[in-house]
């Protein structure tokens, strides 16, 4: 994360204050802060369309019995650059996005192509999973996500023998997304995974959080969440899922390979070149107060994907 870089500089000319600084400068010219305090836009408004009440899903025996953070704090810190790169912006400045209606193409190495609306999706079996998040930049929540595994899709679709491993696109909305007048990445921000990671029963397609419809800044209406990979991995506001031969570039890999790979498994063993991984400030602490995991603790479920790899060199 935390790469700020305004189009044809490269990230060593720039620096975070400057990009700060510009985008400020955007926003009070677009009368976005003033807008976004003076209607409260942190409450109601940001959840869109998606205030409305979740019900008729199970508990599933893949939750940690860990204290789930509260409501307030996985919807008020967030990281979805297309609002911004404060932890803040996206609360703030998500109020206008339209997760209405919505479809999630599914196409590439498939016996059987389609389109689902949002609608069918919240059809499948939803389960509320509690899961660890990790972020790269070493903080954790605990997250009651409401959801149903991503292989009920692929058995709707029929992967061909082809198909090596999975791309998710996110959307792109500029009319409502600020952040994506700044190329911090090359959008839209692009995710993927291994066919056999995405088929794993733990990867899960959230449209939910506690017992509501996923707030904007969270994702909605549909995001990814791996609990074993860091939290970038988990792809929001998804609208195509690809199933193809060649992995795919993935969005943090191109902006910049050295610090971000395409595995991204939680690992306390392997530091990101610029801090340790070793320890994590489980949020709201202000100090690490947490020996991270290897895979994020999800070491006895999914530690048998990587048998024989190197995890210091597939990072
Ligand atoms: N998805 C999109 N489209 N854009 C983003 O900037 N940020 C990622 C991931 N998914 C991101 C994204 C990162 S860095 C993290 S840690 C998680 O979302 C954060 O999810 P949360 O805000 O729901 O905790």
């Amino acid at each position: 994360m935390l790469i700020k870089r305004p189009a044809g500089i490269k990230p060593s000319e720039i620096t975070p204050y400057d990009f700060y600084r510009r985008r400020r400068e955007f926003m009070a010219s677009a009368g976005l802060l003033a807008a976004a305090g003076a209607s409260g836009l942190l409450s109601a408004e940001a959840f869109g369309q998606d205030g409305a009440k979740l019900s008729g899903f199970r508990k599933s025996s893949f939750s940690t019995s860990e204290k789930p953070n509260t409501f307030k704090d996985i919807s008020s810190y967030n990281n979805y650059y297309e609002f911004g790169t404060d932890k803040s912006d996206p609360a703030e400045l998500a109020g206008k996005f339209k997760a209405r209606p919505w479809t999630v193409k599914v196409s590439g190495e498939v016996k059987k192509p389609r389109t689902f609306g949002i609608e069918e999706l919240l059809k499948f079996p939803l389960e509320e999973r509690i899961y660890r998040l990790r972020c790269v930049e070493a903080w954790s929540m605990v997250i009651p996500w409401v959801g149903f595994e991503f292989n009920q899709i692929a058995k709707q679709v029929e992967p061909t023998s082809k198909a090596k491993f999975v791309e998710f696109v996110t959307v792109m909305q500029p009319e409502t997304m600020p952040g994506l007048r700044y190329p911090v990445l090359n959008w839209p921000y692009l995710e993927g995974l291994r066919i056999d990671e995405a088929m794993h029963p733990l990867t899960l397609m959230a449209v939910g959080l506690y017992d509501q419809m996923l707030p904007s800044q969270n994702g909605a209406p549909i995001r990814l969440v791996v609990p074993w990979k860091y939290g970038f991995k988990s792809a929001k506001s998804i609208v195509e899922i690809r199933f193809v031969e060649k992995q795919p570039k993935v969005a943090w890999e191109v902006a910049n390979s050295s610090e971000y790979g395409f595995y991204s498994n939680v690992n306390p063993d392997v530091d990101h070149p610029r801090w340790s991984q070793k320890t994590e400030k489980r949020l709201p602490a202000f100090f690490a107060n947490h020996k991270t995991e290897m895979f994020n603790g999800y070491g006895d479920q999914v530690a048998k994907l990587y048998a024989g790899m190197d995890l210091k060199k597939f990072y």
